[in-house]
């Protein structure tokens, strides 16, 4: 077989595999472009101080932004061990294309990163550890979203077929750029009034990962539509759309919770409200129409506010500014 015909003849799932890895010259180009700006992104828990937080917790945060800040850790912590896990009991094992899979255990690699980063915050913030970790078990709305969550990842692990695994990108879009975000919004309101800022640095690093990941499994689905068009019927579309709306409702829910009658100034209307926009964002990169339309984003600041920005945290000293930061358009 000519090195042509062996390229063009790889496919995401279900392709030839002779686990050689000869991985150049790439069929997928776009898992080698996302896989170097993962490397680009490299950072470590251990890099960001939490000192001036810790005093913060003990010292002058409130009863009720404790709760609110145990219950997103609590939540977020669970979600990436569970993600490490769906990556690569269930979504690698099917995987044929040599870069693709390259760029999966990297990000394997990270949720393990990001695992470890919320044990670090745990364990400096928390009198009692274990009560973060095993929240779930005294939050009933906790354990009904960690249940959602491992449902859906076990699907694929039950019952392969192209079809469920094509479904199973979509949930993982849902997962990368859906659930976290309640939790995401609670450290960043809090942030922005001067509480628990050095913790927000440590969130502004994973939630540029879990940013890259999104587009690693948009990625995929758009490769999926390519090779294997015959899946994406009115009724893969309309399950799509049935999925989104689930865990749309499921993170609002989550996130009207850890709110509660509202901090500092923020509502549950407003959480629901940025989580109903960000759903319509996710719909429409894969080619869905928006689920609420007409919904405005109440915290548009987040965005910006979300940024990574090396100049100010400064951790990576030898690294020239240019060198972090996406290098990819995405849209
Ligand atoms: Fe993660
Ligand atoms: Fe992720």
């Amino acid at each position: 077989m000519s090195s042509a015909a062996r390229v063009n003849a790889r496919r995401l799932i279900e392709g030839p595999s002779d686990k050689l890895m000869a991985v150049t010259p790439l069929k997928h180009k776009w898992a080698w472009e996302i896989l170097e700006v993962m490397e680009q992104n490299t950072w470590f828990p251990h890099d960001v101080r939490l000192g001036n937080d810790k005093l913060f917790y003990q010292t002058r945060l409130t009863d009720q932004k404790k709760e609110a800040f145990d219950g997103a850790l609590a939540f977020l912590s669970n979600l990436d061990g569970l993600q490490l896990h769906n990556i690569t009991d269930n979504i690698v094992p099917h995987v044929t294309s040599p870069e693709v899979r390259m760029c999966l255990t990297r990000q394997a690699w990270e949720e393990a990163v990001h695992v470890k980063s919320y044990s670090t915050g745990i364990e400096e913030f928390s009198v009692d550890p274990m009560q973060v970790y095993t929240r779930f078990e005294r939050d009933g709305v906790l354990a009904a979203k960690n249940a959602h969550v491992m449902r859906q990842s076990a699907i694929l692990g039950e019952s392969y077929s192209a079809r469920n695994f094509t479904m199973a990108l979509v949930a993982n879009v849902a997962l990368e750029g859906i659930y976290f975000y309640s939790g995401f919004l609670i450290f960043y309101i809090l942030a922005k009034a001067g509480e628990m800022v050095q913790w927000s640095d440590m969130i502004r690093y994973i939630q540029r990962d879990e940013e890259t990941h999104l587009r690693l499994f948009e990625h995929m689905l758009a490769t999926q539509k390519e090779e294997r068009p015959e899946l994406f019927n009115a009724k893969f579309y309309d399950d799509a759309l049935v999925l989104l709306d689930e865990s749309c409702k499921l993170e609002s829910n989550w996130g009207r919770h850890l709110i509660g009658k509202g901090i500092l100034g923020y509502t549950p209307q407003m959480v629901d409200a940025y989580i109903k926009t960000l759903t319509n964002k996710r719909a429409k990169k894969i080619g869905l129409p928006e689920l609420y339309p007409g919904v405005v984003n109440p915290v548009s600041w987040v965005e910006t506010f979300s940024e990574v920005n090396d100049n100010k945290i400064n951790f990576f000293e030898a690294k020239p500014a240019a060198y972090s930061v996406g290098a990819l358009d995405w849209d």
